[in-house]
């Protein structure tokens, strides 16, 4: 069900095969459904949720836990892909609860797990796909071996924590050296990795990533922000994107 939903996906928010993930850190949580609503609207088919449990990140800040996801899958119904971004001590031992409330992608830190394999074949058997994300100063050399049952790479471009922080570029020769081993992965009939980045993309540096071989991009301030409607900060993204 969960790849299907992923090999659904529009064309019409992926312009050169990009999908735009909206963080939904910057948006005011007492009007969160009609911001996911909103961003629907505008296209989106992605929704990428930032879970933080006051102790992991370095601001020790707290976003939300499993009961919000589940009302925003409740109120966006089932067609929308769902990811959660685990930035928490124990996804380990908690990732179950977010596969209930409904995400079709689970994203935990490899830097917060012990036993990684064991975290994927427990999502794989609980037919929830498997991601993983380092952090910007993270090597490859744990991630590597992990690529062939990994269903998304996540790269961050920032150090987590909130939204809205600088884009990082120094992560560029982690993605191209990620993109290259995918790519070999692909060609000899292996798993087709998703590669994505999180952390300061807006229109200026999306199709740059996108050309280091990006393609998921989450995007938070750059989506919901004060100074457009998501539809038109999204149009602003894709027309850089075609540029
Ligand atoms: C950072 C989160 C991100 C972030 C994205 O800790 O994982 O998803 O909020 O927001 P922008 O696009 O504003 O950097
Ligand atoms: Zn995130």
């Amino acid at each position: 069900m969960q790849v299907l939903r992923t090999a659904l996906l529009s064309e019409r928010v992926r312009v050169r095969g990009m999908h735009i993930c909206p963080s939904i850190l910057t948006a005011d949580f007492c009007r969160l459904g009609e911001v996911v609503e909103e961003a629907i609207d505008a296209g989106i088919e992605w929704v990428h949720l930032d879970v933080m449990d006051g102790n992991w990140v370095v601001n020790k800040t707290i976003t939300f836990g499993p009961a919000v996801v589940r009302s925003i899958r409740e109120r966006i119904g089932p067609e929308v892909f769902l990811d959660c971004h685990l930035m928490v001590t124990n996804a380990a031992q908690t990732w179950d609860q977010y596969v209930d409330a409904g995400v079709d992608l689970v994203i935990a830190h490899i830097e917060a797990v012990d036993d990684f394999p064991a975290l994927i074949a427990n999502l794989h058997g609980a037919d929830c796909e498997a991601g993983l994300v380092m952090n910007p100063a993270t090597g490859l050399e744990d991630i590597l071996p992990l690529l062939p049952d990994l269903d998304l790479v996540l790269v961050m471009s920032v150090v987590p924590g909130k939204g809205g922080q600088s884009f990082m570029p120094e992560v560029e020769p982690k993605i191209r050296a990620l993109r290259a081993a995918i790519d070999v992965q692909i060609a000899a009939g292996g798993r087709a990795t998703k590669l994505m980045i999180d952390g300061g993309i807006k229109a200026h540096n999306i199709a740059q990533v996108q050309e280091w071989g990006i393609e998921a991009s989450v995007i938070g301030s750059g989506l919901i922000n004060d100074n457009a409607s998501i539809a038109d900060n999204l149009a602003e993204i894709q027309a850089a994107l075609r540029a």
